[in-house]
């Protein structure tokens, strides 16, 4: 599910698929991005030719369907941080894990076979200045946000699109690394019928990766339906990979 840009899949869906050498029947990429799906069909018909290659144009979170209707054994796999990037207040206690038990519950109903199998990895870093460091790199991109809503959006009023610096936090209470701008003056302006007020040195939230640690991340799982198999934690990294088994539904 989401297999991402080409170098993606070839860095972390290759290698599952060669572990199950001759005995891997059929690939099946889901994504919302036709590019990505054609990317990923592309690049694992090539390299694996006795695999047959299909896609899902579909969101994992939203839309109803099955991996496969004739499928004996299924193995789904979720990299990297897409259902920990939620839109939500990053103050609000309790409602990210709600977030992530809901995404999971879903995918749960994408499953099947009888085997059922899911594989997902979670990042758990919580070290602010890594964190900052990760997401500052980022910052000229960030800071083109506001004029791509100068443009796209009806602004009305005083909106100075340079007027924002990016800062990085961590908040413990909610684990989430929360993205967000600080305006570097008063600004009042409107978009459509609503109208804004921004003092200057406010902070206005636009991206959150919740960083969740494994504790609360397996409740997650396990309030989702999920039973853990295996959960392989290295030391120095912060990459946790969990190998799970949907219950039947
Ligand atoms: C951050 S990329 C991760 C790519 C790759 N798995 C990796 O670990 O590098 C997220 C991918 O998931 C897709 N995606 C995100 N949310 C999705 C959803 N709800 N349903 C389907 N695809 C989604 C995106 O289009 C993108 O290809």
């Amino acid at each position: 599910m989401g297999p991402g840009s080409r170098d993606a899949v070839r860095d972390k869906l290759f290698p599952v698929i060669s572990a199950f050498g001759k005995s891997a029947k059929e690939y099946i990429a889901v994504d919302v991005s036709e590019k990505s799906l054609l990317g990923a069909k592309e690049e694992v018909a090539v390299a694996f030719p006795h695999v047959q290659a299909n896609v899902i144009h579909a969101d994992f979170v939203q839309d109803n369907f099955r991996f496969g209707k004739s499928i004996p054994v299924e193995l789904a796999t979720l990299f990297g941080l897409t259902l920990c990037n939620l839109p939500v207040d990053p103050l609000v206690a309790g409602l990210p894990e709600k977030m992530l038990t809901a995404s999971l519950s879903r995918i749960r109903t994408h499953f099947a076979s009888a085997s059922r199998n899911f594989v997902i990895t979670q990042d758990a870093n919580q070290d602010l200045e890594s964190l900052r460091r990760a997401y500052m790199a980022q910052k000229e991109l960030y800071l083109t946000l506001p004029h791509l809503m100068l443009r796209d959006l009806p602004i009305k009023g005083k909106f100075n699109p340079d007027g924002f610096d990016v800062d990085v936090e961590f908040i413990p209470s909610t684990q989430a690394c929360a993205v967000s701008f600080i305006a570097k003056e008063a600004m009042q302006f409107s978009i459509k019928d609503e109208n804004f007020q921004v003092k200057r040195g406010q902070r206005l939230y636009f991206h959150n990766a919740f960083k969740f640690d494994v504790a609360t991340f397996t409740r997650c799982i396990r309030n989702a339906g999920f039973d853990v198999l295996e959960t392989v934690v290295q030391a120095k990294n912060p990459c946790v990979l969990h190998v799970l088994k949907a219950r039947p539904a």
